[in-house]
């Protein structure tokens, strides 16, 4: 869910890294195209810019994953991106965002596209401090182990002399455990002023943006940094730690439902999605799992080992053990979907059922309507989709197939092991199946010629 901050006090803008190549992510797919509780990073980092506030985000990619760019121009619009080519550093990389920026006036803040935990809340403290006069804001962060990030060296009260990169760092540096979360925000003129004056005379022979700071404070500048929990800036490099992020967040989201009155009896195995919400007073079982696009009413009680994607659950709706609601599944208030019923664009009525084995797909089902085990919507004649619809308090007797376009009408049955082809009326009872005859004493018949057969064989062996 995007989480937002209070209104800017000053214009904000949003420069996005996300030229590095994520080769350890080992996958033909982008690093930050990777996805995490079914977003992929790209928009987890967007989030976070709009959820700031921030009125313009340029997303800085590489010439290496054009559809990294594609990704962030079809949500944010067609000059949302620049690109930089070839990577030269952090600073290089803000520096190829300048002219895109060159109308802006206003706070500009730094963020990386593989940081899908750095969410607008834990980046707002750094415009805290602009609003209170700092010139150059930092989100610094407390490193168990420290190596590889760059370390943050601080004068009392947070104030901040210089970043200093791993592979500067001399042995007394390197014990530093204040480290840099990359993420930096200042008003736009003072941070392409600086940027300017940055160097690439160093062991990587990139230009560091970390280098603006030390800058900053020659000029007598405020710079200052704000911390944030280590797991919360932590950036995904490779698939165990795509993995470990989403752990984090799924946590941080089942605390947030539970925190709002979600009965959830084992959390750890319920997956969510980015966008999932459900209402306080609704039941989660196990081992359920949301795609994105789920809303779940109060009341409702999602049962031990479904899956919903796309789907709208009503109060007190009762879904499986064991269902799958597909995208366009609404499923009204009481209505109750079974085990082993799967559901696809359909609009259940409130207090429907279908408990058992069903695929329901395209169409209705009306109000307290009751659907027949193994019942199914024949909807596809492999080129078109049709629609089946089902009315109010209709019964669908077991095994039968409706094959769409039909309408069974309000009060309507269908016998059990029909295939309906045709619309019924209301009120109707419609059949088709083949008459059932009855042939007296042909099964006592049957069998005893069978066991005379068998007993005369067993006596020849014999
Ligand atoms: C950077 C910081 C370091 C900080 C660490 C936090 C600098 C010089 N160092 O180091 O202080 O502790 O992040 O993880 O800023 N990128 C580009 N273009 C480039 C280079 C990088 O877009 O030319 C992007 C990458 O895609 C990535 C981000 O910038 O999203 C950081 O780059 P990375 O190479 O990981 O920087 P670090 O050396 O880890
Ligand atoms: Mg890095």
């Amino acid at each position: 869910m995007t989480e937002s901050v209070s209104k800017p006090v000053r214009p904000r803008a949003a420069v996005i890294l996300a030229a590095g190549q994520g080769t350890r992510m080992k996958s033909p797919t982008p690093k930050v195209l990777h996805r995490l509780a079914g977003r992929t990073l790209l928009d987890h980092a967007i989030d976070a810019a709009e959820g700031l506030g921030c009125e313009r985000i340029i997303v800085v990619v590489g010439a290496h994953s054009p559809q990294v760019g594609e990704s962030a121009r079809k949500r944010l619009g067609p000059d949302a991106t620049v690109i930089q080519d070839p990577p030269l550093g952090t600073g290089h990389a803000v520096l190829a965002a300048k002219d895109a920026l060159a109308d802006f006036h206003g706070d500009v803040v730094v963020t990386y596209a593989d940081c899908p935990l750095t969410t607008a809340p834990v980046i707002a403290p750094l415009f805290d401090l602009i609003t209170n006069g700092a010139h150059v804001a930092v989100l610094g962060f407390e490193a168990q182990n420290p190596t590889g990030y760059g370390r943050l060296i601080l004068a009392p009260g947070h104030v901040l002399l210089r970043i200093v990169e791993e592979k500067e760092a001399d042995l007394a540096t390197k014990q530093v455990k204040h480290c840099n979360s990359g993420v930096l925000a200042a008003d736009r003129a003072v941070l392409f002023d600086l940027l300017a004056n940055v160097r690439n005379d160093n062991a990587k022979g990139e230009y560091y943006l970390t280098d603006v700071v030390g800058l900053a404070h020659e000029r007598h500048l405020s710079t200052r940094a704000a911390f944030a929990p280590e797991a919360s800036v932590q950036g995904v490099n490779a698939q165990a730690e795509l993995a470990a992020a989403e752990a984090v967040w799924q946590q941080n989201r089942r605390k947030a439902l539970m925190v709002d009155g979600v009965t959830m009896p084992a959390p750890d195995t319920v997956h969510l999605a980015w966008d999932t919400q459900i209402a306080g007073g609704a039941v989660v079982e196990p081992f359920v799992v949301f795609g994105p696009g789920v809303s779940v009413a109060s009341g409702a009680v999602i049962k031990a080992f479904s899956h919903l994607e796309g789907a709208v659950v009503g109060e007190g709706a009762l879904i499986g053990p064991y269902a799958r609601l597909r995208p366009g599944a609404e499923i009204g208030a009481e209505a109750h979907i079974g085990n082993f019923v799967e559901v696809k664009k359909v609009k259940v009525g409130a207090g429907a059922k279908a408990n058992h084995l069903s695929y329901l797909g395209d169409g209705s089902v009306g109000e307290k309507a009751n659907i027949g085990a193994g019942t199914i919507f024949c909807n596809y004649d492999g080129f078109e989709k049709f629609e089946t619809h089902v009315g109010k308090g209709a019964f669908i007797g077991s095994n039968s197939a409706l094959v769409a376009p039909v309408r069974v009408g309000d009060g309507a049955m269908t016998g059990s092991g029909s295939v309906i082809t045709k619309d019924v009326e209301d009120g109707a009872l419609a059949l088709s199946r083949a008459d059932q005859t009855s042939k007296a004493g042909w099964a006592t018949k049957f069998r005893a010629i069978k066991q005379a057969q068998k007993d005369k064989k067993k006596d020849k062996k014999a």
